[in-house]
């Protein structure tokens, strides 16, 4: 008998998953699109194992078309026409990137970088549209914000800054949090945290103006806890913690705020295998040496090999990061959260779902590399 009513209920999921895909394949958007139309494809699966009678695939064929319909709206960009960006951090990596991207769209890219004379800046200069300036701004420098908001100010004049991308940022050396010397932690805090402050509460007044974007790049290091970025992880959890109080409170001016959350990507982040050495020398040279002797020396030098992982287990391709900037300055309607880099959704949403006993353990799994000497291993001949 209910036959007719659930082949009413496969039509209804045949049309909702067609016009799923087509948005999917239309906006490519990155973002949480895809999974809430595999949400939605989940929601029919269910409804028609279920059988449903007329009026319920009706019901629910009606919410999918809305919903499809606010997930499309939102996806649309907005034209660039000019619209003026700021992007901190432009000497390497992500804000290079970006600076180079946004110019080829057509913004007018204002690049703060660390060093005005380095070969990052000389590269951006020589490559990009005469649209770019490249200006000089070491974030946790407050004349060096000034002077840029000074230029900025008088180039965008009553248009208003459309968007500032919060991107500049350090890994410092990471090891254990014990090891990590009081000013790696000042720094990383400097430079990820209050270097972002200081340049969002800078440039506020002139994104309040054009109704723009903040993007604040954090970390997937703020999310879930790593072992040896105690001092990075915190300075991102800060970060993200910070915007999202932002994303609430500047919403009423029309302010809309957008975090991304990268997976690891290859690029100058790490340092090099020189800057390596050098930090773990003067590490070494100023442990107290208590520590050097309960944690042993083999154990210290072997914290390198996190770096050594980090670079080839990462990404050497940084177009997702690119694809989701691009989408948070020009979207509709921005996503709050960007989570570009694979499978880094899924952990994001294990880490707040199980419990933590066993994320600890694949945790601690993943990055554990020898035993401090005290606690004795094969490989230590002297205790
Ligand atoms: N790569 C990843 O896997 C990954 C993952 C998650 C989040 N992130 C975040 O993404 C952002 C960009 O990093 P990236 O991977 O592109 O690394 P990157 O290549 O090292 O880029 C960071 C940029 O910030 C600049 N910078 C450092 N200190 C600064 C300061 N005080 N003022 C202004 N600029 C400063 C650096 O200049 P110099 O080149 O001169 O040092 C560099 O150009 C960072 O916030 C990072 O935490 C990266
Ligand atoms: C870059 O070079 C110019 C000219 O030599 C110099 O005045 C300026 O201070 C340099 N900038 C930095 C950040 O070193
Ligand atoms: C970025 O972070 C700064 C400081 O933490 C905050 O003021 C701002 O609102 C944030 N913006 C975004 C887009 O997350």
């Amino acid at each position: 008998i209910s036959m007719p009513f659930s082949e009413a209920a496969w039509l209804c999921l045949a049309v909702t998953a067609g016009s799923g895909g087509i948005i999917l394949c239309k906006y490519k958007s990155p973002g949480q699109l895809g999974s809430w139309v595999v949400c939605l494809a989940a929601l029919w699966g269910g409804a028609c194992l279920l059988s449903l009678s007329l009026f319920w695939s009706l019901i629910l064929f009606s919410l999918s078309c809305f919903l499809l319909y606010m997930l499309s709206s939102g996806q649309e960009l907005l034209p660039v026409d000019g619209k003026a960006v700021l992007v901190t951090g432009s000497d390497s990596g992500f804000g290079h990137g970006l600076a180079k991207h946004l110019d080829k769209l057509g913004f007018t890219v204002f690049a703060g970088v660390l060093d005005e004379n380095g070969s990052g800046a000389e590269e951006l200069r020589r490559s990009c549209s005469k649209r770019l300036s490249v200006l000089q701004m070491d974030v946790t420098n407050q004349q060096q914000i000034k002077d840029v908001y000074s230029k900025v100010a008088e180039k965008v004049q009553d248009k208003g800054l459309w968007a500032v991308i919060n991107n500049a940022g350090i890994l410092s050396f990471p090891m254990e949090g014990e090891l990590i010397p009081m000013a790696d932690y000042k720094a990383c805090m400097a430079v990820n945290f209050f270097g972002a402050v200081e340049v969002t509460k800078t440039f506020l007044p002139l994104l309040r103006k054009s109704k723009g974007r903040l993007v604040n790049i954090s970390s997937t290091g703020g999310v879930f806890p790593m072992q040896q970025m105690a001092a990075y992880g915190s300075s991102k959890a800060a970060l993200t913690m910070f915007s999202s109080v932002m994303r609430l409170e500047l919403s009423k001016w029309g302010v809309k705020v957008s975090v991304i959350q990268p997976g690891g990507f290859r690029t100058s982040l790490g340092g090099t295998s020189e800057s390596w050495d050098k930090k773990m020398q003067a590490v070494l040279d100023h442990l107290p040496p208590e520590l050097q002797k309960d944690y042993g020396r083999d154990y210290i030098l072997a914290q390198k090999n996190f770096l050594r992982v980090f670079q080839f287990s990462t990404n050497p391709d940084i177009t997702p990061v690119m694809r989701v900037v691009e989408h948070a300055v020009s979207a509709k309607s921005p996503a709050a959260f960007y989570e570009p880099g694979r499978d880094i959704y899924m952990s994001i949403l294990m880490a707040s779902f199980v419990p933590t006993s066993v994320l600890d353990y694949f945790l601690k799994k993943k990055y554990t590399i020898v035993q401090p000497s005290v606690l004795g291993t094969p490989k230590n001949k002297g205790s």
